[in-house]
């Protein structure tokens, strides 16, 4: 099935778990965290930056493979713009079919992230798609950017900015950060500011930088009101090690069976993540219609 991220995450918020959001840039990847999802009985977001579509995993050739792909299945499956910065990625992702967008304005003031933000979410609501924005910025892991407070969400500012802008969902930073942390490192993550976030906003929340972040800092951010976990990072290291073990040991191997060898190691990786923040078994909820659509 599929469907836009606001009814699953609601569905999450509501049941306090949280789904996967994965990054995706070919068939192999696609096919992996789809079956991975209706293995688990999950919903799953498979997300895409403009970043990745300019090096590899071209928009206009995935959105078509992934919604074919989903519709197969019986879960909720949503294909999301990861990270969109301006209007032009926003169009272009609605264009190829896009179920989802996110609008990150992070890096600018607070006054221009709003009138971005407010501007991307009325465009995708009236296109049927879900809009995600970010407040505070989430930097990257090994610019020790997570250790920033002053890049943190505040509750305050994040009030005002849901009900000025109309997003379905907000990304917030409390201490994680894109990419690899140092050997070894493991983040303190903010989890008096997330409950105080839950506790003022009441509505489904985004953690990025969902690899490396250690299962105990994952489950807790859970219970405390997260609602969709990025994930890129690891997943990549999952398939390029399978990759590589598997070329150590049949330097001849087919290539065929060398995509399968990294697609089955994705696969492993992400059912075991859907079952760590309790995706697992939930698609089989009552009267669940999602946001078909055309
Ligand atoms: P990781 O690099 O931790 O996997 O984070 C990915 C992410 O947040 C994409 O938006």
């Amino acid at each position: 099935m599929y469907v836009s991220m606001k009814d699953m995450l609601w569905h999450a918020h509501k049941n306090q778990y949280a789904v996967m959001a994965i990054n995706c840039v070919n068939m192999e990847q696609a096919k992996a965290i789809i079956q991975s999802a209706e293995e688990e009985k999950s919903a799953v977001i498979l997300n895409i930056s403009p970043r990745q579509m300019k090096a590899h995993g071209h928009g206009d050739i995935l959105a078509p493979m992934i919604k074919g792909m989903a519709e197969k299945v019986s879960v909720p499956i949503a294909f999301n713009l990861d990270h969109g910065a301006d209007l032009g990625d926003i169009t272009k992702a609605i264009k190829y079919g896009f179920s989802s967008v996110m609008i990150d304005s992070s890096s600018y003031t607070f006054e221009e992230n709003i009138r971005r933000t407010q501007l991307v979410a009325s465009l995708a609501h009236s296109m049927g798609l879900s809009c995600e924005a970010e407040l505070g910025h989430v930097g990257m892991a090994n610019q020790a950017d997570n250790e920033k407070r002053d890049l943190y969400t505040d509750p305050g500012q994040a009030k005002e900015f849901v009900e000025k802008t109309g997003c379905d969902c907000l990304a917030v930073a409390i201490g994680t950060a894109h990419g690899s942390y140092p050997q070894g490192f493991v983040p303190r993550l903010d989890f008096e500011r997330l409950r105080l976030l839950k506790q003022t906003l009441k509505m489904p929340l985004v953690l990025h930088g969902g690899s490396g972040a250690g299962d105990e800092n994952i489950k807790k951010a859970v219970a405390c009101g997260i609602n969709k976990i990025n994930v890129c990072t690891d997943l990549f290291k999952h398939a390029r090690k399978a990759t590589a073990q598997a070329l150590e040991k049949n330097p001849e191997i087919d290539y065929m069976d060398l995509c399968i060898a990294a697609q089955n190691a994705m696969k492993e990786f992400i059912k075991e993540y859907m079952r760590v923040i309790g995706s697992s078994g939930r698609y089989n909820f009552e009267g669940y219609k999602g946001v078909e659509l055309d």
